[in-house]
């Protein structure tokens, strides 16, 4: 999960890596606001989870209160790499004498963290890491050693800070690496950290990506979820445990195993092309137990999706038997059906693999007046592209 500029700002905040005071507006009245409690200079910062928000505009000085309300009028709305602002940082302007880059990241590829840090910080750090790598440090950080004060001098120096001030660039280093594990995040970057004309350092930018799967030792980061910009029914998903994307079609989609349900978006997409271009609604795994619950959830959250026309079940059985996930559908569709809001709609279902002809037995006898067989995945895919069209 990636966070937000003042969401990485409060996490730095809780863990003493000095940054700056910030208000987080969406209106430019209340931009206007927040520079006159300030009562200072102030830099209206849009806030976006991408790189290159001052190259874009996305950044500027308000000297006083009427500047805010002029930048934050031409900020808020701004489309920046297909993210639209929403809502803009207030935060004081600093006298700034240089600027630094420090970051701790998961290095995939060798297995390890790795810290990045380099004096010529700010927003060309891309040019320097891609003209002159030798300015931008790269220090390995052995997980179990992890940084003391020692590892942070020794980060400080390579990345050629000036010998005045490595020492508190350091401290700060290390109290990075400490919220780095701490928040079990997979990326903490501050770019710039700046060295101001009176030698503080501060954190004036912020990034963090949050490992997800650590989520559940860090009930708190419930608040960093950005709610206004999650689709409900993703939402709804996750309360239910289930794999859930929402996408542009109409065709709704479960299958078990990310794989299988990937190839299934491909084929739906390449059997709609016939029929004016019909698209998969959705991804949805319900990965390997396909009980009549987790049907029941998976095909609820489909069918509550008013674009969807038609569903495609796809499984392959191979752990979860073809007459579980038979006897699944048969049941969720009973379960559906007595709910109060169910909308019938032709699903058309595939099964394949373990026990797949017991489960067909199943299906054919019970006959749910709304469920097609078919046998193979892409005529399967082919016949609910048809149905979401319109073709009967
Ligand atoms: N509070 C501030 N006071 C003075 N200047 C600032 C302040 N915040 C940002 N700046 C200036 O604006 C530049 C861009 O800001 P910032 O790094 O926050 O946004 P960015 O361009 O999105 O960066 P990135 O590409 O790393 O996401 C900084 O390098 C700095 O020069
Ligand atoms: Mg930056």
């Amino acid at each position: 999960m990636d966070l937000y500029e003042y969401q990485a700002k409060e996490l730095f905040a809780t863990h003493g890596v000095t940054t700056q005071v910030g208000k987080v507006v969406n209106t430019p009245a209340d931009a206007q606001k927040a520079a006159a409690e300030f009562n200072c200079a102030v830099v209206v910062k849009a806030q976006v989870k991408t790189g290159g928000r001052g190259k874009a505009g996305g950044v500027k000085l308000a000297n006083n209160p009427s500047e805010a309300l002029e930048k934050a009028t031409n900020i808020l709305g701004l489309d920046i790499k297909g993210h639209i602002v929403k809502k803009v940082l207030i935060t004081p302007a600093e006298d700034i004498k240089e600027e630094y880059y420090v970051s701790f990241l998961l290095d995939r590829t060798n297995r390890t963290f790795l810290s990045m840090a380099s004096v010529a910080g700010g927003m060309d750090i891309e040019e320097v890491a891609a003209k002159t790598p030798e300015k931008l440090a790269m220090i390995k950080i052995d997980p179990l050693t992890g940084v003391d004060s020692t590892k942070a001098l020794e980060i400080s120096v390579a990345a050629g800070i000036p010998q005045e001030v490595q020492k508190d660039v350091a401290v700060l280093i290390e109290k990075m690496w400490k919220l780095f594990v701490a928040t079990d995040a997979t990326l903490v970057e501050v770019n710039p950290l700046v060295r101001t004309n009176d030698d503080r350092i501060v954190a004036l930018d912020g990034k963090v990506t949050l490992d997800e799967n650590a989520n559940f030792r860090h009930a708190e980061n419930e608040n960093f979820v950005d709610t206004a910009n999650v689709d409900p029914l993703e939402t709804a998903a996750k309360a239910k445990d289930l794999n859930y994307v929402k996408l542009e079609g109409s065709v709704g989609i479960i299958g078990n195993g990310a794989g299988l349900v990937m190839s299934t978006l491909d084929v739906v997409a390449y059997a709609g092309e016939k029929f004016g271009g019909v698209k998969p609604a959705n991804f949805l795994d319900i990965g390997g137990g396909a009980s009549a619950q987790v049907m029941a959830d998976g095909l609820g959250i489909i069918l509550s999706d008013p674009s969807v026309k038609s569903v495609f079940v796809n499984v392959f059985g191979g752990i979860t038997a073809c007459d579980a996930v038979a006897n699944g559908i048969v049941q969720a569709i009973e379960i559906l059906k007595s709910g109060s809001n169910y909308v019938q709609r032709p699903i058309v279902v595939r099964l394949d693999g373990n026990n797949a002809q017991e489960g067909l037995r199943i299906l054919r006898e019970a006959k749910p007046d709304n469920v097609e067989i078919v046998d193979t995945m892409d005529d399967a895919a082919a016949r609910a592209a048809q149905l979401a069209a319109g073709v009967k």
